[in-house]
């Protein structure tokens, strides 16, 4: 992260942003985006600054987009809190904040939504059945009044992150897509901005995720052909349900297609559980 950051200008408005992007683009300036909810961690930081090192300009959006959140889920309790993302933006090397109020995004109703039948409603979504097309949708927006050359996402939404690089390619968008590594704690835990819903007990004992993945992919080596999913995913299910856990889905796909896998070449594991109510989602290649 950069020592001296500057102070960094924060945009509320969608119409300002696009005239801001429209004169950057045209003095030959390269913009790269980094969509986020806030509550940024050290995933998002290291999103930032490769958009600010790869870029003249880096824009954060930071916007709690109501429309991929379910009916019962967390969108009310989300962490919002911009003061302390705007110092890491900042240190992290971004230029803008995109920060609209839900009302500037939504003024009327959404009426037209972006879908991916074919798999918003696999894996995640059969349990977010709105999800997706919330966030295809939200991004779509985003990419409008940003113009980015560039768009960075974690691989921790893997299956988001499969969607977002369709949408481009099926929808022509002019921008390349980015996706970077998912950042662990030490304990193997994926950072992500839900972690801090959960008591430190739950916290240790959702670090079986990643060691349950880890246990299942050594079982893998080897075996580049007889992948058996059933006895990967029990190895995974035992470890996290020991350490308290409740398995909402484990399924072993093809990384480029995210259909189901047949062999360990090019497969992945994605999966979601609950530690306490904190519903948690990780993947590992195998
Ligand atoms: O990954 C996220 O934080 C969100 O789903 C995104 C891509 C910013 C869209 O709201």
């Amino acid at each position: 992260m950069r020592k001296n950051a500057k102070e960094i200008k924060i945009i509320k408005s969608p119409a300002a942003l696009q005239k801001f992007s429209k004169k950057m683009q045209a003095h030959g300036k390269s913009i790269g985006l980094v969509p986020t909810m806030g509550a940024l961690h050290k995933g998002h930081a290291s999103l930032i600054e490769m958009s600010a090192k790869n870029n003249d300009i880096t824009i954060v959006s930071i916007f709690v987009n109501p429309t991929q959140f379910g009916a019962n889920e967390d969108f009310a309790i989300y962490p919002r809190r911009l003061k302390a993302d705007a110092k890491l933006c900042a240190t992290a090397g971004a230029n803008i904040i995109f920060a609209p109020e839900p009302q500037a995004m939504y003024p009327l109703p959404l009426q037209t939504f972006v879908h991916n039948p074919s798999l918003e409603h696999l894996y995640c979504g059969k349990y977010r059945p709105v999800h997706f097309a919330g966030v295809l949708s939200v991004v779509a927006k985003l990419f409008n009044i940003s113009l980015p050359n560039k768009a960075y996402f974690g691989e921790k939404d893997f299956q988001q992150l499969h969607l977002i690089k369709k949408m481009v390619q099926d929808l022509n968008f002019p921008i390349k897509i980015i996706g970077a590594k998912t950042i662990r704690e030490k304990s193997g835990l994926a950072i992500s901005s839900r972690n801090e819903y959960m008591s430190p007990k739950e916290r240790e004992a959702a670090s079986s995720i990643y060691a349950g993945m880890i246990t299942a992919k050594k079982c893998c080596k080897g075996r580049s052909t007889c992948l058996l999913p059933t006895e990967l995913k029990n190895i995974i299910q035992k470890k996290i349900q020991q350490a308290g856990g409740k398995i909402q889905y484990i399924e072993i796909v093809n990384k480029n297609d995210l259909m189901p896998a047949k062999t360990t070449k090019n497969a992945v594991i994605l999966l979601a559980c609950y530690f306490g109510k904190t519903r948690l989602i990780d993947h590992l290649e195998l």
